[in-house]
C-alpha cells in the first residue's frame, strides 16, 4: 500500500522556507505553482504537470496587491481559499502556502523592479506598473519556494514572457514550464475573474476565443495586421457589450512588430466588461 502524507497548508514565510528545506536536504525536487487563488481547472493542469515531473508540489495562493493599479479589481477579486485547499490536495499539491499580506510585505523600502520594453505593449501599457508588481511578488516567492521548477499558464502570455527574460537575465535558478491554457467547452479561457461576468457576458465571451481563432486563418492567408486587428475588433464590438482594451499581434516571445516573418506571433486581446476584465491569445506560426 503506498503511503500518502495529508497535504499542509501554512501562511507563514519561515514555515514554508523550513518545509523547502526539509524538501531539498531529503534530495527532493520542488515543483511551483504560483497562484492568486480561486483556482480552477487551469490551475489543476498546472499543478498536475508539476507533480508528473517533480517529487513534491509547493502552490502559492496570494492575492498579490502590488501587481493591482488604482481603480482596479483587488478587493473583487474572487477568493474562496477553503475550496481552494481542497482542490489543491485533490490535485496532488504536497503545500498550499497561503500568506497575508502583511506577511509578505511588512516592509516596504520602495524598491521596485522595473521590466522595462516587454511590459509597454498589451497589458502593461493598460496596467502601468502591474508586472513590477508581478516581479515582485514572484521573486519573493521563488526566493522563499526554491523550487527547480515553476509553472506558468499561457493565457498570461505577456507575464510568462517577462518572468522568462527576468529569470534569464538574472541568472535565476530556477526552471520555467509553460502550461497550455485550459477552455471551456465553448472555447472561453478559464479565468478566476470569469466569475464576476453576468450571465448575458458569459454568453458573450466564448466570442472573443472566436475572433482570435479567425484571425490567426486570416494572418495565415497573407491579409495584412492592420486588417486582421480591424476584423477582430469588428466581431468583438458586435457580438460582446464589453469594450476593447486592446487587440495586437506581435512576436512572441519578444513581444516586438512581426516584421521578421520567421519569428512566432501572439495575437493578443482584452476586453474589459461590466465587472471583469478578461484577457485570451494565441501563439502561432506564420505557416500554417
Ligand atoms: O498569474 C497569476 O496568477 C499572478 O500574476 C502570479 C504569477 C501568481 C503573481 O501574483
Amino acid at each position: 500500500m503506498t503511503e500518502t502524507t495529508p497535504m499542509q497548508s501554512t501562511t507563514s514565510i519561515s514555515k514554508m522556507i523550513k518545509w523547502q528545506q526539509d524538501m531539498k536536504a531529503s534530495r527532493r525536487k520542488i515543483g511551483f505553482v504560483p497562484t492568486m487563488g480561486f483556482l480552477h481547472e487551469g490551475h489543476v493542469a498546472l499543478i498536475k504537470e508539476a507533480k508528473k515531473n517533480n517529487d513534491c508540489v509547493a502552490v502559492s495562493i496570494f492575492v498579490n496587491p502590488t501587481q493591482f493599479g488604482p481603480g482596479e479589481d483587488y478587493q473583487a477579486y474572487p477568493r474562496d481559499l477553503d475550496a481552494d485547499v481542497l482542490l489543491a490536495s485533490q490535485a496532488g499539491a504536497d503545500i498550499v502556502f497561503c500568506p497575508e499580506v502583511e506577511e509578505m510585505y511588512p516592509t516596504d523600502g520602495g524598491i521596485r523592479i522595473v521590466p522595462g520594453p516587454l511590459a509597454e505593449q498589451l497589458c502593461g501599457a493598460s496596467r502601468p506598473g502591474h508586472f513590477d508588481g508581478v516581479l515582485k511578488v514572484v521573486l519573493k516567492l521563488v526566493n522563499i519556494v526554491q523550487p527547480d521548477t515553476v509553472f506558468f499558464g499561457m493565457k498570461d502570455a505577456q507575464q510568462l514572457a517577462i518572468i522568462e527574460t527576468f529569470f534569464r537575465d538574472f541568472n535565476c535558478p530556477v526552471t520555467v514550464v509553460r502550461v497550455p491554457t485550459v477552455r471551456e467547452l465553448d472555447g472561453l479561457a478559464k479565468s478566476s475573474r470569469n466569475v464576476n461576468l453576468s450571465v448575458q457576458e458569459r454568453n458573450e465571451a466564448p466570442a472573443i476565443y472566436n475572433a482570435i481563432q479567425q484571425a490567426v486563418v486570416l494572418v495565415r492567408e497573407g491579409v495584412t495586421m492592420e486588417v486582421v486587428k480591424q476584423f477582430v475588433a469588428d466581431a468583438l464590438m458586435e457580438k460582446t457589450s464589453g469594450a476593447v482594451d486592446y487587440i495586437s499581434i506581435l512576436t512572441y516571445p519578444q513581444l516586438e512588430e512581426p516584421t521578421d516573418v520567421s519569428k512566432d506571433l501572439i495575437i493578443a486581446c482584452a476586453i474589459q466588461f461590466s465587472k471583469a476584465r478578461l484577457i485570451d491569445n494565441i501563439i502561432f506560426k506564420r505557416e500554417g
